[in-house]
């Protein structure tokens, strides 16, 4: 075929399949480029990503305790009782905010205490497509505005309504 058509007297150059080529070699040519440039070192040092990475994620600081072996070692009370009520289901970090750093130095760096109507309604305020079956839900004025934690104390919500500890 080329030589046919280079025969007849049209030069290579000047057929559109040329310039096509060209083209295309461009694009392939600037992709390896910027793909030379762009892919981190490490990359497919282990496999399909970047190598650094694990080492990156290993040096992160590690924000949250585990509430079983640290929180209850201090706070056994708090942890046991609260065990006994509605609220088992819930992580001490849950409310309380990551608090490694309190765990291992509880006079260096206090946990946050969260206790506003606001922050309860994160998981109790009526939700259109929240299951109520998961949690029970209230409306925002239930109880005007008086905090929660005034009649369903956080570790006991049940406790000032003869509810025992729960
Ligand atoms: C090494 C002991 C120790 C460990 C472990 C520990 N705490 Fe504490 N924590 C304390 C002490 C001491 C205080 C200050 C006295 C108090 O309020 O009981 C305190 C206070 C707190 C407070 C109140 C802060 C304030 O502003 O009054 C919260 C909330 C708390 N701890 C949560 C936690 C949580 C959650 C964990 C687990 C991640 C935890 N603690 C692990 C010893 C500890
Ligand atoms: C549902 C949220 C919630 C959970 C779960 C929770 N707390 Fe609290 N915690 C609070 C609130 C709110 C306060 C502030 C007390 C108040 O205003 O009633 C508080 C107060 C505290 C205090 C300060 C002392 C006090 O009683 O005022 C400590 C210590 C504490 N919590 C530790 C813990 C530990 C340890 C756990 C896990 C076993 C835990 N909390 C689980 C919400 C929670
Ligand atoms: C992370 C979600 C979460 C947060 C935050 C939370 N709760 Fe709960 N609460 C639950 C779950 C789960 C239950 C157990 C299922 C149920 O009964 O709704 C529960 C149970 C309760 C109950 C008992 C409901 C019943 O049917 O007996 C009360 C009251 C309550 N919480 C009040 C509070 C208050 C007050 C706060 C704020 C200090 C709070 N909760 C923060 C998840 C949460
Ligand atoms: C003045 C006291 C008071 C305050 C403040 C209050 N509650 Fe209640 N709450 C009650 C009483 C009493 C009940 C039981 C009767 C009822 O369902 O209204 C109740 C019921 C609940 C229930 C169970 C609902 C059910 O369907 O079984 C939840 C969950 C609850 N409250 C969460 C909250 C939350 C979250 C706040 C803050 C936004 C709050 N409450 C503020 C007194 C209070």
């Amino acid at each position: 075929m080329k030589t046919e058509k280079t025969k007849s007297g049209n030069k290579l150059s000047q057929q559109p399949i040329f310039r096509v080529g060209v083209v295309l070699v461009l694009v392939l040519a600037s992709f390896a480029l910027v793909q030379q440039i762009s892919v981190p070192e490490s990359f497919g040092q282990y496999g399909y990503y970047r190598g650094d990475s694990v080492s990156e994620w290993a040096d992160m600081e590690v924000a949250f305790a585990d509430e079983s072996t640290s929180c209850a070692a201090c706070h056994t009370d708090r942890f046991n009782n609260i065990k006994t009520t509605t609220h088992k289901g819930l992580n001490c970090q849950t409310c309380h905010g990551p608090a490694e750093k309190h765990a291992k130095d509880p006079g260096g760096s206090k946990p946050t205490i969260e206790a506003s109507r606001e922050f309860c309604g994160t998981c109790h305020f009526q939700v259109q497509g929240r299951p109520e079956t998961a949690v029970k839900q209230v409306n925002l004025d239930h109880n005007g505005q008086v905090n929660c934690v005034q009649c369903h104390p956080a570790h006991a919500p049940w406790s000032k309504f003869g509810g025992g500890t729960k």
